[in-house]
């Protein structure tokens, strides 16, 4: 089960555990690109691809996504919770910041993490086995140089990302602690800055300077690898691990 599926870093996660050979279960807070998503990856993959809506930040939500996905081949092997995301359109200074973007920043991000670690991990633990792989982020680890965000008049991040983000590290630690014993294997990666269309290609440059490998991640690529590990039994003997995919930025911060 892929928690925001349906696009980037989420369905670079489809792509590399289809390729493997796994049935998916992929959501969206939309209908139709949670499906639209899926009918590409039965055609591309031939494994069978369940689509569901949901917003990550309501329990109700969580808790039916996560009995559809249950009931559809009666178990859940992986979850992949990708969903989440940082600033968007809000403001992100923080005393500018509006406490309702920071309590929706806190609920998407963390809440609804630990509601999905909560409703997937007691059917894991019920199966004695499972792996959960949270998506934390080099926020959780770094505080942001803004000079650079307001250098290329980009909105930069709010620190409400980061205290989720951090929070993702700590569920990740716990949780382990607490489902290791039932076989349940809970890690997390934390992604460096990845590379789209919608940044500045300026901005682009300077992350890049300041990456050890010299460039940003590249969607599609750079992220499947540590995926499929943390999936697999590759890991069996990792546990309570952030495996940090960021080509050498935190290295130099
Ligand atoms: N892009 C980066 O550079 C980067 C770096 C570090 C960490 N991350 C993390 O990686 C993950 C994926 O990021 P991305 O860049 O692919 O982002 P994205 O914005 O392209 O995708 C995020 C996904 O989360 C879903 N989502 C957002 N709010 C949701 C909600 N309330 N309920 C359910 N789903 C919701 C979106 O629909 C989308 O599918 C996120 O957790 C993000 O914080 C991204």
């Amino acid at each position: 089960m892929i928690t925001g599926g349906a696009r980037h870093l989420g369905y670079d996660g489809a792509c590399v555990l289809a390729g493997a050979g796994a049935d998916l279960v992929i959501t969206s807070r939309t209908k139709s690109s949670a499906e639209e998503t899926a009918s590409k990856l039965r055609q591309t993959y031939g494994v069978d691809v369940l689509s569901l809506e949901l917003d990550q930040s309501s329990h109700g939500g969580v808790q039916a996504a996560v009995e559809l996905a249950q009931a559809w081949k009666g178990r859940l092997d992986i979850l992949l919770n990708n969903a989440g995301g940082g600033s968007g359109k809000s403001v992100a200074f923080l005393f500018d910041r509006d406490p309702r973007d920071i309590d929706s920043m806190i609920n998407v991000n963390l809440t609804g993490v630990i509601y999905c670690c909560r409703e997937v991990g007691r059917i894991m633990q019920r199966q004695g086995r499972g792996k959960i792989i949270n998506i934390a982020s080099i926020a959780a680890l770094l505080g942001r140089d803004r000079r650079m965000y307001e250098k290329h008049k980009m909105m930069g991040q709010p620190v409400d990302y980061a205290a989720a983000k951090a929070g993702v590290l700590g569920l990740t630690r716990d949780l382990a602690a607490l489902l290791a014993p039932s076989g349940v294997y809970v890690n997390a990666i934390s992604p460096g800055g990845f590379a789209r269309g919608d940044l500045p290609e300026s901005f682009i440059d300077d992350f890049a300077d300041g990456t050890a490998l010299g460039r940003m991640g590249r969607d599609g690529i750079d992220l499947k690898g540590a995926i499929l590990f943390l999936a697999s039994p590759a890991s069996d003997y990792v546990v309570g691990h952030n495996l940090v995919v960021d080509g050498g930025f935190e290295m130099w911060h």
